[in-house]
């Protein structure tokens, strides 16, 4: 076992570290930078198809709806599409309306998830387009949709999801570039796109250099029993996505927020000390969060912000900071979720949690 670890105490160390090469793998050959668009063959669509698609609806249960989440940011922000993210298991018992032009989007790691392949067929049988994108090449919901992009992240086998999300994400944006050349995008704006896509890998290679940082700074937060994340706009799913993470492995109790909302609830439970993770990073509404976290800091809260390299005046704001490096805002999402997995990681390990297999969770749920 430890062989298989590679060296690390613990798959989700090992896994949260081999991000750069599970994206490298999941970006591989899908860019084109002559017609700045992305190829995505798996998506089985004609040009036709494409244009008609008039809505996008992402379903998934857990980590993969955080990652449906970030891909409604990018089909709206990107491809000018109506997007919108479903609930697996709500999907299936609401009696959805489901257009023929409408294509289905189910996000599974495992592809064996019970919710998201009841909600799979009965997507199918109301007559929708319905792809997936799955990390388990041959999975029920890979063969059942017939077509969708695989993540090529390789085994996931830490419980709590890490490189199987940021994979997720990288081809949400390659979809939506894809669906967005012919609308909004102009060839120009898809190259540029495609180049930032492109350098995901390496921006998430430098926010993992900072491993030791955040292993220090994760010494003064362990001791907590409650955590909040705020966000905004696509950094509002990284604070979900932030919070699942610790909960599930350490244990502490954990929310994510819009950070707007916070003074619509939780900064009534705010005492000396209880943590705060911003998702500060320098993208059109950090002033704003900003200004929670001041809010946040009058009521004593200790706050932690994801910033952006180079924004000093940010991170002065800060009682202490991770930096991601400066790219599009939607690509961000993927740097800033990897300095979270390593501050959650790092917490757990301190709390000596059992990392790998947190108790009552499953890595795959087959029952609904
Ligand atoms: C379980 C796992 C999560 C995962 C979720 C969805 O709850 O513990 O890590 O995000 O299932 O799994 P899927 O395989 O459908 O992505």
């Amino acid at each position: 076992a430890a062989a298989e670890k590679g060296g690390y105490e613990h798959f989700m160390l090992k896994e949260i570290h081999e991000q750069p090469d599970s994206l490298a793998n999941a970006i591989r050959g899908r860019l084109d930078f002559d017609l700045g668009s992305a190829v995505l063959s798996g998506m089985g669509t004609s040009p036709r198809e494409l244009a008609e698609i008039s809505r996008v609806v992402l379903i998934g249960c857990g980590t993969s709806l955080h990652a449906g989440l970030v891909g409604e940011y990018a089909f709206e922000d990107l491809a000018d599409i109506h997007a919108e993210v479903q609930q697996a298991a709500e999907f299936r018992y609401r009696n959805p309306i489901i257009a023929n032009r409408d294509l289905v989007v189910a996000i599974s790691q495992s592809g064996e998830t019970a919710d998201t392949l009841a909600a799979v067929r009965e997507a199918i049988q109301k007559g929708a387009f319905v792809m997936s994108l799955c990390n388990v090449v041959g999975s029920t919901i890979a063969r059942e949709t017939g077509r969708g992009v695989y993540l090529h992240a390789g085994p996931e086998i830490s419980v709590a999801s890490t490189k199987a999300f940021t994979c997720q994400v990288a081809v949400l944006l390659m979809m939506a570039l894809k669906l967005g050349r012919g609308r909004r995008f102009s060839r120009e704006d898809g190259y540029k796109l495609a180049r930032e896509i492109e350098s995901i890998p390496e921006l998430v290679a430098r926010v993992i250099t900072q491993d030791a940082r955040i292993a220090r700074i994760a010494e003064d937060y362990a001791k907590n029993e409650h955590a909040f994340f705020i966000g905004r706009g696509p950094m509002y799913p990284v604070a979900l996505e932030g919070a699942l993470k610790l909960k599930e492995i350490s244990y502490i109790h954990a929310e994510g927020y819009h950070a707007a909302e916070l003074k619509h609830g939780p900064i009534a439970l705010l005492e000396q000390g209880t943590p705060i993770i911003a998702l500060a990073v320098d993208i059109p509404g950090k002033d704003k969060t900003l200004g929670n976290v001041e809010e946040c800091r009058a009521r004593g809260a200790r706050i932690l912000g994801i910033v952006t390299e180079g924004d000093h005046e940010t991170a002065e704001c800060m009682d202490d900071y991770i930096t991601i490096p400066r790219c599009h805002p939607l690509v961000a999402t993927i740097p800033a979720v990897v300095a979270l997995q390593l501050f959650s990681y790092h917490v757990a390990r301190i709390r000596g949690c059992e990392i790998d297999q947190p108790r009552n969770l499953a890595k795959s749920v087959t029952v609904e």
